[in-house]
């Protein structure tokens, strides 16, 4: 069975811990887009692993990990992942694949990202790791891959072409000395050294691994509305976090996909500038987020906070093609009196149920709420759906149907036995 992950909202849904309840029952875990924009940190024993790039699969035994062509690596972060697991006696050597054609963060990519951030009159919030760059290179087909890094000739001959072109832009736009040849070329060749053992066609290896029938995990970063053609442009990130990237990001073709799972909280948080129809009002907005821990993982910038948006989560269901939901951070919501669902937006007196589209309108639409009663703090941690307080299930099964997909786990807690499963 092949079963893509994605994030249904505006990312950090939670998606780690699912992965990681998953990845225990797959033979193979892939990650598909994005690049360290990403982080999410897995608890094992006393032990806390922070992930940026590597699936955090590689920490149970046997389970073969790939980074896919979808991704975008910069070769320092993985390298001090790797190094980390290795100091933790985490035996990867085997069982980690880097595809070939997985384009790299240089470091002009960081510099770039910042500089365009501070000189925009619209701020996109980007977490300035170079993620926009290195796609916008992979585009303009002018993108280092980590093959290249294995062929000397090649790489020197990309990085002069990139360097010639680069280094003007930033001295004439922006006023940057510019990048040394030498010292990227001779940095990135010891990265191609050290990932060499690693690196191979991982399109290959996985569409071996579905002739075989073995089960794969193909694990989103970032969310649907961050998506690059779906999310809430231009406040989105540069790749394909829907369940179409899967395909384009690892080579598995879409006929070979058996499932796709969508995870969303039982609310809604976002980081970063951009449209947010249902956001808390800033006292209640403070409250919830100390409640959930709402920072982020990677950036550690304070997220905003929000009612459950089903306008939205309702077009993720379509656009990704979920059939089973994991709701997350259901215990958050333990202790509030009345909770909302927005189930339309309301913009000149029309009721709009889709997505909209248009920039303005849904920057100024105003959420249709319905109201369902809370429930009290759950100190006895229930462990079916029976046993959750009736408010709790009557919420979970509206937004069931509300959504047209079925609720298979509900998390109220960051263990692995905070889960319930239906
Ligand atoms: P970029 O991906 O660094 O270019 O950032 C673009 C937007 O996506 C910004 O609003 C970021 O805050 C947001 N973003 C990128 N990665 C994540 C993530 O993993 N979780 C939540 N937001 C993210």
């Amino acid at each position: 069975m092949n079963i893509v992950l994605v994030g249904m909202q505006w990312g950090d849904e939670g998606k780690g811990k699912v992965i990681d309840i998953l990845s225990q029952k797959v033979d193979y875990v892939v990650r598909y887009q994005g690049g360290n924009n990403a982080g999410h940190t897995v608890v094992v024993g006393a032990k806390e692993y922070v992930f940026h790039l590597i699936p955090s699969g590689i920490l149970h035994a046997g389970k073969i990990c790939c980074i896919g062509n979808g991704v975008v690596i910069d070769p320092e972060v993985l390298k001090s992942e790797l190094n980390s697991l290795r100091k933790n006696g985490i035996d990867f050597d085997k069982r980690f694949k880097i595809s070939t054609l997985a384009h790299l963060i240089m470091p002009y990519h960081k510099n770039l990202d910042q500089l365009r951030e501070t000189k925009r009159m619209n701020k996109i919030g980007t977490t300035g790791r170079g993620i926009g760059p290195c796609y916008a290179d992979k585009i303009n087909r002018c993108g280092i891959r980590m093959v290249d890094l294995l062929n000397r000739r090649v790489f020197s001959d990309k990085l002069k072409d990139n360097l010639k072109e680069k280094n003007e832009i930033f001295k004439k736009v922006y006023r940057h000395p510019g990048f040394s040849f030498q010292q990227i070329y001779r940095q990135y060749l010891n990265y191609g050294k050290l990932f060499e053992p690693y690196i191979c066609n991982t399109a290959v290896l996985l569409n071996k691994a579905c002739n075989d029938k073995s089960d794969i995990l193909l694990e989103g970063a970032q969310g649907t509305f961050l998506d690059i053609d779906f999310g809430t442009y231009p406040f989105v990130t540069s790749s394909s976090a829907t369940s179409g990237g899967a395909c384009t990001g690892t080579g598995i073709p879409p006929v070979k996909i058996d499932k796709v799972v969508g995870v969303c909280k039982a609310y809604t948080t976002r980081v970063g500038e951009g449209p947010f129809p249902t956001e808390f009002t800033e006292g209640f907005g403070k409250f919830m987020r100390d409640k959930g821990n709402e920072f982020g993982a990677t950036t550690g910038r304070p997220r905003r906070c929000g009612w459950f948006d089903a306008v939205i989560a309702r077009e993720s269901v379509m656009l990704n093609g979920i059939t089973e939901l994991a709701i997350m951070k259901m215990d958050v919501l333990d202790g509030i009196d009345k909770i909302k669902i927005c189930v339309a937006y309301k913009y000149k007196n029309k009721i709009i149920k889709e997505f909209p589209h248009d920039f303005e309108l849904l920057s100024k639409a105003a959420p249709v709420y319905k109201e369902m009663a809370g429930w009290p703090n759950q100190a006895n941690k229930p462990r079916s759906f029976k046993e959750l307080h009736p408010n709790a299930r009557a919420y979970l099964l509206e937004l069931q149907n509300l959504l047209g997909a079925k609720v298979s786990m509900v998390s109220i807690g960051s263990a692995r036995k905070a889960t319930i499963f239906i």
